[in-house]
């Protein structure tokens, strides 16, 4: 692929170089992108791109970078549908999982799908994913709960991972999300198997970037987590956490502990644990899909502003607290819900979440979130005027153009 540029009314670099408090997305009006299918070269004034490559012009459009969704369960099988009708009418999510639904549930549909069925699933969701401007997913496993669940599902994820027509993939290994039957009466070795010598056969097989755990009442303890954690230090994984959705059991103190990338949900968190995560530079992952669907408060979203925290906005998409696979609507809701201001819901959905995964910051080569030199071309024409646009919720694709490393992955103009 050679040199080729994309010239548009405003291009929302997400340059952290470039913003001011006046234009804190770095908006360049009139502007132009030229890339290849390592990376962008050069941003600037649309007149003086002409000479140097063949340029599109998409005329009033926006373009951002490629959404990322840093919080996913994408893997999953089946439908919860019945249960969620059961919790609208006031059932307690809790009270379901402890009855051997919710997540229980969802482990047994993925333990009688195929490898190849799940991978197909996945694939399909993915691709809609991609419609709607995402061009990285992170996708946990999580499901599976026993060594062969866990290894299907890694594996489904890998599939998709290798498949250049889909976004980029990320996977997580959530060693410790539920308590299978089977391991009722063992939870110790359990805790032990998942936590340690899986996550070493996970790191040895590259199956995962990174390892999570759900900490919180009625789940996994944080010394349970640790293991993993400790575990995940030794074999080169990252670490991102699922902590305070429904109590706060410390578990963001143990994020600062470990030096997780990512505090996931924080819907109970104290001043001790944002000073934690202010300290070690964790970001908090915000969910409001599933806040929304367990009628919930918002976490302490100006306490982790004025902390210095910085925020991620994800979709959490699964088939119990989040069923939905919009990262844009997680965007949209985190504005009247949880107060971001709109700069903020962009930028946890590109920049920010890029650090998350690691895929932006110090020497990071080919970083993603941002439209700057150096940077890897995947980046979003929306048939929208304005960014602000992108966090109206929808409900419908509005992506005229997605791009993953220069090349067209979805959008209107790819389907034609
Ligand atoms: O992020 N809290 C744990 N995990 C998921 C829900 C999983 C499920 O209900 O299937 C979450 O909300
Ligand atoms: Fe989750």
């Amino acid at each position: 692929m050679s040199l080729v540029g994309i010239a548009a009314k405003r291009i929302v670099t997400c340059d952290v170089a470039r913003a001011t408090p006046d234009n804190p997305l770095a908006v360049i009006e009139d502007a132009a992108v030229l890339y290849d299918e390592h990376s962008i070269s050069w941003v600037g004034p649309r007149d003086a791109a002409k000479d140097k490559a063949e340029i599109t012009d998409f005329g009033d459009r926006v373009v951002t970078p490629g959404l990322i969704d840093a919080h996913t369960h994408s893997a999953w099988a089946g439908s919860r549908h019945d249960e969620y009708a059961l919790r609208m009418a006031g059932a307690d999510y809790r009270a379901i999982a402890s009855a051997g639904g919710g997540i229980l549930s969802t482990y047994r549909a993925v333990t009688q799908a195929s490898e190849a069925g799940l991978a197909a699933e996945l694939a399909a969701r993915l691709r809609r994913m991609a419609e709607l401007g995402v061009t990285t997913i992170e996708v946990k496993s999580g499901y599976g709960l026993e060594p062969d669940g866990e290894r299907k599902q890694l594996r489904a994820i890998a599939r998709a991972r290798a498949d250049v027509s889909l976004p980029s993939v990320i996977a997580t290994y959530l060693a410790l999300h539920a308590l299978p039957e089977s391991a009722r009466g063992s939870r110790d070795h359990y805790v032990l198997r998942a936590g340690t010598s899986m996550v070493q056969e996970v790191a040895q097989q590259k199956l995962a970037q990174f390892v999570d755990a759900y900490v919180d009442a009625n789940a996994f303890s944080v010394d349970e987590a640790r293991l993993v954690c400790d575990a995940a230090k030794r074999a080169g994984l990252g670490i991102r956490l699922h902590v305070g959705q429904f109590a706060d059991i410390g578990g963001a103190q143990l994020c600062a502990e470990v030096g997780a990338r990512s505090a996931d949900h924080l819907e109970h968190v104290d001043a001790a644990g944002i000073d934690a995560l202010a300290k070690s530079g964790t970001l908090a992952t915000l969910l409001p899909v599933a806040s929304f669907t367990l009628r919930q408060d918002p976490p302490p979203v100006a306490a982790l502003r004025e902390a210095g925290v910085g925020m991620v906005v994800a979709s959490d998409a699964n088939p119990g607290t989040a069923p939905t696979e919009s990262l844009p609507l997680a965007m949209a809701l985190s504005v009247p819900m949880y107060g971001l201001t709109p700069a903020e819901a962009i930028l946890g959905a590109t920049r920010n979440a890029a650090i998350s995964l690691g895929l932006a910051g110090h020497g990071v080569s080919r970083p993603r979130g941002s439209l700057t030199s150096g940077a890897r071309a995947d980046l979003v024409v929306w048939d929208l005027p304005h960014e602000l646009a992108i966090l109206q919720p929808w409900a419908t694709p509005k992506t005229h153009l997605v791009l993953r490393k220069g090349q067209p992955i979805a959008g209107s103009a790819h389907r034609r």
